[in-house]
C-alpha cells in the first residue's frame, strides 16, 4: 500500500459522510446537481487568513496570488480579507476588475507581458512588476503615449533561492525578474522618468514547508531590497517579499511553523535601517490561503479488478486535478490526500487505485492507497484542491469540460 497525503485540519463527518461547511458533501452534490464538483470553504479561508495575521507582524501586508484560484466568488471573499492581489496576465486583470477590486491594490508580475496587457494595466493604475529592461522600456513608452503616469516596480531575480521549495523562482539564470546587479541602474532610470516608483518584488520560490528556510529567505530579501535601493539612490515605498509558504500534500509533510516565521520577521522589522521606516512590506501567497480550503468530489462509476488490483474509476480526473495526478511539476508521483467521502473515517479494508475517466495511464488520483471498500455511486474526495486545481488543469481534454465550483 502506498501512503496517502495528510487530510487537512477542519474536515469532519456527518453520519459517516465527509462534511464541508457543516453539511455532508452528498447534500452539496445534490444541490449542485452533478459531479465532479469543487467545494471551497469560506470559513476555512477566513480561518487561514486570521491565523496568518495573528502570527505575522502587523506591519506586514498580505496579498493573494490570483493564479492559485481565480474563481470569482472566492476573489470577492478575498477582497474583504487581504490587502492586495497579485495577477499574472491580462485575463487575471479582467477577473479582478470584474470582482470590483480596486486597481491600486493590484500588482502584475510575470514574464512575456504583451503590449495590450501592459496598456490595460497602466491605464487601470495597476502596479507593474517589471520582468526585464525591455519590458520597462515598453511600459515607459506606452505610458507616455497614453499620457498616464505608470506605477512601476522591479521584480528582482535574487541571487538566492528558497531552500526546500517545490518551485524555485530565483538564484541563477531565470526567466523571472531582473538580475540583481542590473537593478539599481534601472531603478534610477525609472525614478528619473517621472514614473510612480513602487519598489521591489522579490519572489524566490513557492511550496516550502521549512519555516527556517522561509524566514531566512525573507531576511535575505529585505537585505537585498535595502542594498539595491541604496545603490540606486532610490526610495523604497513598497517591498514585496514574495511568498513560498507551502501546504502539506504528501505523507510525511508537516505544516509550516507560522509562529517561527512571524517571530523572525518581527525581529527583522525591529532592526530595519532608518530609510525603510515608511516602507510597506508585504508577502503574496496563493496555495497557503486557499489550497486546503478546497475539496474535489468525483463519483465512482465503475469498480474493476485487473490482475488482482482494484481500480475505482471515477467521473473526474486529471482534467480537473492535474496536480493530484502528479503531472503538474512533480518529479516523483506521490498520493495527495484523498478519501472515500461517503465512508469518511471508516477503517481501511482494501488497497485500491482511484483513477479518472480519461483514457491515459496518467489519469490517477490515488495510486494503491488504503481505503474502506467503495463501490459504484460512492463519492471520492481529493483534498488540497483549492489551489492550482480547476484553473490549472486541462478541462477540455478529451472533450470532458469543466467541473462545477461552489464557494460555501
Ligand atoms: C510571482 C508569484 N507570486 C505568487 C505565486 C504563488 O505561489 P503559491 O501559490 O505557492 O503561494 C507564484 C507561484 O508560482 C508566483 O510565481
Amino acid at each position: 500500500m502506498k501512503p496517502l497525503g495528510p487530510i487537512p485540519a477542519g474536515y469532519g463527518a456527518v453520519d459517516g459522510v465527509l462534511a464541508v461547511a457543516g453539511k455532508p458533501v452528498t447534500h452539496w452534490v445534490d444541490q449542485a446537481g452533478a459531479t465532479p464538483l469543487f467545494l471551497y470553504s469560506a470559513d476555512l479561508v477566513r480561518q487561514r487568513v486570521a491565523a496568518l495575521r495573528a502570527a505575522m507582524p502587523r506591519r506586514l501586508g498580505l496579498h493573494y496570488a490570483v493564479k492559485a484560484n481565480p474563481f470569482p466568488p472566492l476573489l470577492s471573499l478575498m477582497a474583504g480579507l487581504v490587502d492586495g492581489f497579485d495577477i499574472a496576465s491580462g485575463g487575471e486583470l479582467r477577473i479582478v476588475r470584474d470582482a470590483g477590486i480596486a486597481p491600486e491594490k493590484v500588482s502584475f508580475a510575470g514574464p512575456g507581458k504583451r503590449d495590450a496587457e501592459l496598456e490595460a494595466a497602466i491605464s487601470a493604475g495597476v502596479t507593474l512588476n517589471l520582468e526585464s529592461e525591455g519590458e520597462a522600456a515598453r511600459a515607459l513608452a506606452l505610458a507616455e503615449r497614453l499620457d498616464v503616469t505608470p506605477r512601476l516596480a522591479i521584480r528582482v531575480n535574487p541571487d538566492f533561492d528558497l531552500k526546500g521549495s517545490g518551485m524555485k523562482m530565483g538564484g541563477g539564470a531565470k526567466p523571472f525578474g531582473i538580475d540583481a546587479d542590473r537593478v539599481p541602474a534601472l531603478a534610477r532610470r525609472i525614478v528619473d522618468s517621472g514614473a510612480d516608483w513602487r519598489g521591489f518584488h522579490i519572489f524566490a520560490g513557492s511550496q516550502a514547508l521549512d519555516a527556517e528556510a522561509i524566514a531566512e529567505t525573507q531576511a535575505r530579501a529585505i537585505d537585498l531590497a535595502a542594498r539595491l535601493a541604496r545603490q540606486g539612490g532610490v526610495a523604497l515605498p513598497c517591498c514585496n517579499l514574495g511568498g513560498g509558504l507551502g501546504i502539506p500534500y504528501f505523507s510525511g509533510d508537516t505544516p509550516v511553523d507560522l509562529a517561527l516565521v512571524g517571530e523572525r520577521l518581527a525581529d527583522r522589522f525591529a532592526h530595519l535601517p532608518g530609510f525603510l521606516d515608511e516602507t510597506f512590506f508585504c508577502i503574496e501567497l496563493g496555495r497557503y490561503l486557499v489550497g486546503e480550503a478546497g475539496v474535489y468530489l468525483t463519483r465512482i462509476v465503475d469498480r474493476k479488478v485487473s490482475h488482482g488490483e482494484v481500480f475505482l474509476v471515477t467521473d473526474g480526473g486529471l482534467h480537473h486535478q492535474l496536480a493530484a495526478s502528479g503531472n503538474f511539476g512533480t518529479v516523483v508521483r506521490r498520493n495527495y490526500p484523498s478519501a472515500i467521502a461517503t465512508r469518511f473515517g471508516a477503517p481501511v479494508e482494501e488497497e485500491a487505485s482511484i483513477v479518472g475517466c480519461l483514457c491515459t495511464p496518467l489519469d490517477k488520483l490515488a495510486d494503491k492507497g488504503g481505503f474502506p471498500r467503495a463501490d459504484v455511486g460512492d463519492l471520492v474526495a481529493v483534498f488540497c484542491a483549492g489551489a492550482y486545481g480547476a484553473s490549472a488543469s486541462p478541462a477540455t481534454f478529451l472533450g470532458q469540460g469543466p467541473a462545477t465550483e461552489v464557494l460555501l
